[in-house]
C-alpha cells in the first residue's frame, strides 16, 4: 500500500513536527513526510527536517505584502509538491478562504485547547481564567472559519491547582505529541474521512479520544 504524501507546515520550534517524524519511521505507518514548509526562516523546525533528511523550503511570509500573495505563493509550492495530506504543526499563519476551500478535506491542524473552547490565541492564560478543570488539544480539520473545522481527535488533561499558563502548555504538549501521530496515521490510512462536514471514524461519525493523566 503506497504510504500518504504529508506535507507539514510549521513556524517555530516544530516539536509536533518531530513527532511525526518519528512515527513515520515505524515499517508501518501510514504515512510519509515528503516536504515541510516554514513561513519563518529561523523556523527551528527546518533544521529537524534538515536532520531526517527531508525536503524543506520556507516561504517568508515577511517578503508579501499582500496576505493573499502569500497564499497564492505557498499553493503553489504545495501544488508541486502534490500531497496527499497537508498538516499545520505550530503554523500561526490565517489563510484565505480562497486557500482553504482548495484543500479543504486534506489540511488538517492541531489546536492546544478542548474546541470549540478557547479558539484563537493564549488559551492556556483564557483556560486558567475561566475557572475550568479540564483543559487539552485538538486536532482538526481546517475551514474558512478559525479553529472551527469537525474535530478528528481531542486529549484531555487536568488542571491542577496554582497552574501557570507556561505549566498547562507543557502538560498539554505532551498531550499533542500523542494525539498528533494517532490523528495523522487515522487521516492517512483512510479510516477518518470527512463527509458533509462531519468526522467518520471507520464509517461512523465521530473521532479520537485520548485521556491524558
Ligand atoms: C503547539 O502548542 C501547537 O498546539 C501550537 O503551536 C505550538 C508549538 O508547536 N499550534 P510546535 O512545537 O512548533 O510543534
Amino acid at each position: 500500500m503506497r504510504r500518504a504524501r504529508v506535507l507539514v507546515l510549521i513556524s517555530g520550534g516544530g516539536s509536533n513536527l518531530q513527532t511525526l517524524i518519528d512515527a513515520a519511521r515505524q515499517p508501518n505507518c501510514a504515512y510519509e513526510i515528503v516536504h515541510v514548509i516554514a513561513n519563518r526562516p529561523d523556523a527551528f523546525g527546518l533544521k529537524r527536517a534538515e536532520h531526517a533528511g527531508i525536503a524543506s523550503a520556507c516561504l517568508d511570509h515577511k517578503a508579501f505584502q499582500v496576505r493573499a500573495d502569500f497564499d497564492t505563493a505557498l499553493a503553489a509550492l504545495i501544488d508541486q509538491i502534490t500531497p496527499d495530506l497537508i498538516v499545520l504543526a505550530g503554523f500561526m499563519r490565517i489563510m484565505g478562504a480562497e486557500f482553504v476551500a482548495r484543500y479543504e478535506g486534506r489540511m488538517i491542524n492541531i489546536h492546544p485547547s478542548l474546541l470549540p473552547n478557547f479558539p484563537g490565541l493564549h488559551t492556556h492564560a483564557r483556560a486558567l481564567e475561566a475557572g475550568v478543570t479540564l483543559h487539552g488539544c485538538t486536532v482538526h480539520w481546517v475551514t474558512a472559519g478559525v479553529d472551527e473545522g469537525a474535530i478528528i481527535g481531542q486529549a484531555c488533561v487536568p488542571v491542577l491547582p496554582g497552574d501557570s499558563p507556561d505549566d498547562l502548555a507543557a502538560r498539554v504538549l505532551v498531550q499533542e505529541h500523542r494525539l498528533y501521530p494517532v490523528c495523522v496515521e487515522a487521516v492517512a490510512s483512510g479510516r477518518a474521512r470527512l463527509v458533509n462536514g462531519r468526522t467518520y471514524l471507520d464509517g461512523k461519525p465521530g473521532g479520537i479520544a485520548l485521556m491524558g493523566i
